[in-house]
């Protein structure tokens, strides 16, 4: 027994010091089968679902039999020495290859030739695995002691693999904990990032680009219904080509997965795209563009459906729980999103129509005027937008050049319809008209960032101008924008004075590039006109 307690204190040694659950079970076949002097020994460890026992690794086994005892787990419930192992929880001597019936023919007849020891590998009382030890019947049977030293070491061997694996777990764990955490970050920036926007297209944009942060896939696509068809609002591939029907601005014509989700008002799956026959043209493109999965969502707010959020990857498979999960949050949040975006542009544009109305009824004071404020507007817009003017910046601009002249309301109507330039006496009430109109609407809170813009419309780039002879980029941009959309309007309206003549309106402003305008603004003023010229020419070709 000395030589073999030497050996159950080298063996238990070289076990400790393994990381890795499968080398320890390969440390305990070869140590089993050297000190206990058996044929083989194999050992099977309990699958994931605890259902059954799985071959893990062997020492000693013949070739030919190696491989089928890799490719056999042993069903706990079906082998009654199995069932006795686990239910006595102690180790058990088989000869001649009894109790086996649930194994193959082949086997049964290899284990007939030889006496088996079968030890549980036991962790808190509970049998976590089986280790073999085989001796030909024809050897003397396994010594009390052997027995004792494979049972030693079968136990220590079961502790440091369930150390191990309990080590994995908590890792494991951790890692998904630490993934969770990440998703819920990541779902409070998105929900930050989508409502601090009143934009329709931003909302989406932010939320597609935020998705493509926490969940894997090649495709992303953001749908909402418009007069009873859905319509591509965004999408994005990676990896993969958008399909035609796909692109913004599309109705989806066809049965297809986002429309079931859509009438549904619940979440859809397709797992295996290339598998499914019939289908229409949106879906069947999507396939064609090598996508294998799929997932609907629906964009819901107050029990409404608005729209789907369609995802897809290249991999046959469900999408999981978790994935599932997030994109529905994010889907919810965007339903809630876009509807107050909705409703903001809503009240925006009725409040734009109010105020156009109020400026209409100004313009009308004098044939000359008329629709002057509603189409300074427009071009001051499009003056923006030709500058790349941020979201917030245009939105003042809009404002204030509908609004610049407002303050004319406090001048008589025969200055406004006299038909030549004023004189110096004429003049001077006019030029109060900026202030005018800031003292007007200094009164509504909504309109205060829109003020500058319209008390400083008449100043000049080189300073001369009035009502504070600000110079160059001390003036504010909107008055800028506001000033040379104005002055266009001006030159091309049949003001009294000009006599309706025909003018190059861009050319008499480009003689005040530098004195009275802004050349930045003069020059995307300039580009905006050979858009539209073209786009007109094109119309008439
Ligand atoms: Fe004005």
């Amino acid at each position: 027994m000395t030589g073999a307690l030497g050996a159950y204190q080298e063996g238990v040694e070289s076990l400790t010091g393994l990381t890795v659950e499968d080398e320890v079970l390969q440390g305990l076949a070869v140590l089993l089968k050297k000190s206990v002097h058996a044929r083989w020994a194999a050992v099977y460890f309990r699958n994931r679902e605890r259902t059954g026992f799985d071959p893990v690794r062997s020492n000693g086994l013949p070739p030919r039999y190696l491989r089928l005892f890799q490719q056999l787990p042993l069903p706990a419930e079906k082998i009654p020495l199995l069932k006795s192992v686990l239910q006595r929880r102690k180790h058990l001597v088989i000869s001649a290859g009894e109790g086996l019936e649930a194994l193959p023919v082949t086997l049964r007849g290899f284990l007939r030739g030889f006496a088996l020891l079968a030890v549980p590998m036991l962790v808190r009382n509970q049998v976590e695995g089986i280790a073999f030890v085989a001796r030909r019947t024809a050897e003397p049977s396994f010594s009390p002691d052997e027995i004792e030293l494979a049972k030693l070491m079968v136990s220590h061997a079961a502790l440091v693999a369930s150390h191990i694996s309990l080590f994995n777990d908590s890792l494991e764990m951790s890692v998904a904990m630490a993934r969770r955490s990440d998703v819920i970050f990541t779902l409070d920036e998105i929900n930050k990032s989508i409502s601090s926007t009143l934009s329709h297209d931003k909302i989406i944009e932010t939320a597609v680009e935020r998705i493509g942060w926490i969940i894997q896939c090649n495709f992303i696509t953001v749908l909402v219904q418009e007069k009873g068809a859905l319509v591509v609002q965004v999408t994005r591939g990676s990896g993969v080509r958008v399909p035609e029907p796909f692109s913004r601005g599309n109705r989806l014509i066809g049965r297809n997965l986002a429309e079931d989700a859509f009438d549904a008002g619940e979440s859809r799956q397709i797992i295996c795209l290339s598998a499914r026959e019939g289908l229409d043209l949106p879906d069947a493109s999507l396939r064609d563009a090598r996508l294998e999965s799929l997932l609907a969502i629906p964009l819901v707010s107050k029990e409404t459906t608005k729209g789907v959020l369609l995802l897809g990857r290249c991999e046959p498979g469900q999408f999981s729980a978790e994935d599932i999960f997030a994109i529905e949050k994010i889907a919810a949040q965007m339903a809630v999103a876009l509807e107050n975006a909705r409703l903001y542009e809503e009240m925006r544009e009725l409040f734009i129509s109010t105020v156009t109305s109020l400026t209409n009824a100004i313009d009308a004071k004098s044939p000359w005027t008329m629709g002057h404020s509603a189409r300074v507007m427009h071009l001051s817009v499009a003056i923006a937008g030709e500058m790349g003017l941020d979201e917030a910046t245009t939105e003042r601009v809009r404002l204030g050049s509908l609004l610049h002249d407002i303050g004319k309301i406090g001048v008589v109507d025969a200055l406004l319809d006299i038909q030549a330039p004023l004189s110096a006496t004429e003049f001077t009430p006019m030029l109060l008209h900026p202030e005018v109109g800031v003292s007007i609407l200094a009164p509504i809170e909504r309109l205060h960032d829109v003020l500058p813009g319209i008390l400083h419309h008449h100043e000049r780039f080189d300073g001369t101008g009035y009502p504070k002879g600000l110079k160059g980029d001390v003036i504010p941009l909107e008055a800028r924008v506001i000033a040379v959309a104005d002055a266009y309007d001006a030159i091309n309206s049949n003001r009294p004075y000009r006599g309706g003549l025909p003018t190059d309106a861009l050319a008499e402003l480009s003689l005040h590039v530098g004195s009275q305008f802004d050349p930045e603004v003069v020059q995307a003023l300039a580009r905006h006109c050979a858009k539209r010229d073209l786009e007109r020419l094109t119309l008439s070709a």
